[in-house]
């Protein structure tokens, strides 16, 4: 019988994020370079006696529908299996701020999918577990690698970067503003597609060069959706702008309305995180992180 095993589900950040153009299939192409954080959820597996296939439990109760992605990933994995699988027992418990540009739930999937493979012992190879992943959602690929990487297409297109080096991470979150994906996109004005270009950064990455990394970062323009999502939360317009002039350089991770801040100084950090809660955010502090070790089990 297998034994109880927890996993980590880590948060990303999207350093860079440009939106290139919209689809036929209603998707858009974009190019953003991500990075795992230390922020992350738990989830933890255990025999289940009272029956075969899983049952779910979520410390947040609104996030405890068959509709969560970890249950979307259980039933696609289960669905694939001809044999009667062992009954599991599947808990998430909730850290990572949700809808917040986070990729809290499409990380919940991807430690789903390693976790299932593991316990069901699927012997699921790291190339079908990817195409399961964009399955489920588009930044379900990245989350399943981590480290550091450019993702392309609708985001499940991967190309694992050198790792950045190492930094604090302070998270500023406005209260109560929460941004669907879908939602975030239409707002887009789509002659911004295609604007930005990730390449300087990318290749600061490349090289290991903090300094061109610090300057990229520090730039007015790091991402297609900030000038919508920014402009649409009074909030987070008031967070971001007292952040600006205590020259703190947020950017907007993904579509929003999580704002970040990297620093290689641990006590610049704190004064930060302190900054944010005094203009009224809600703050964390992480660090990045250099790749998913669930891996080695794949
Ligand atoms: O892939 P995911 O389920 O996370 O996407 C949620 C929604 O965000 C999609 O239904 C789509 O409207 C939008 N989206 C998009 N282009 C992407 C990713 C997401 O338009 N590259």
């Amino acid at each position: 019988m297998q034994k109880k095993f927890v996993l980590k589900a880590s948060a990303k950040l999207n350093l860079g994020l440009s939106v290139l153009g919209r689809r036929a299939d209603g998707y858009h192409n974009l190019e953003t370079v991500m990075q795992q954080i230390s922020l992350a959820d738990t989830l933890t597996f255990e025999p289940c006696t009272t029956g075969r296939g899983w049952t779910f439990f979520c410390s947040d109760p609104d996030l405890a529908g068959d509709e969560n992605l970890v249950c979307r990933a259980a039933s696609l994995l289960s669905s694939l299996s001809a044999s009667v699988l062992p009954g599991v027992r599947i808990s998430l418990y909730k850290n990572t701020p949700v809808q917040a540009g986070l990729g809290g739930g499409s990380s919940d999937a991807a430690a789903a999918l390693l976790g299932l493979n593991r316990f069901w012992q699927l012997g699921l190879k790291k190339d079908v577990l990817l195409i399961l992943a964009a399955r489920l959602g588009s930044d379900v690929s990245f989350c399943l690698q981590g480290g550091t990487a450019v993702a392309r297409g609708r985001g499940e297109l991967i190309e694992q970067l050198h790792p950045l080096p190492f930094y604090w991470v302070v998270l500023a979150l406005p209260p109560q503003v929460h941004i669907s994906t879908g939602a975030a996109y239409k707002m887009l004005d789509p002659l911004d597609f295609g604007k930005l270009s990730l390449q300087e950064l990318i290749k600061a990455i490349e090289i290991g060069d903090r300094k061109a990394i610090d300057d990229w970062l520090a730039g007015s323009y790091t991402n297609t959706f900030q000038e919508a999502i920014i402009k649409g939360s009074a909030t987070l317009g008031r967070l971001n702008r007292s952040l600006q002039l205590l020259s703190l350089n947020p950017a907007l991770s993904g579509s929003g309305p999580a704002l970040f801040i990297l620093t290689a100084d641990y006590n610049m950090a704190r004064s930060a995180a302190y900054a944010v809660r005094e203009n009224g955010g809600k703050a964390f502090l992480s660090w990045t992180m250099t790749g998913n070790r669930e891996w080695l089990y794949v």
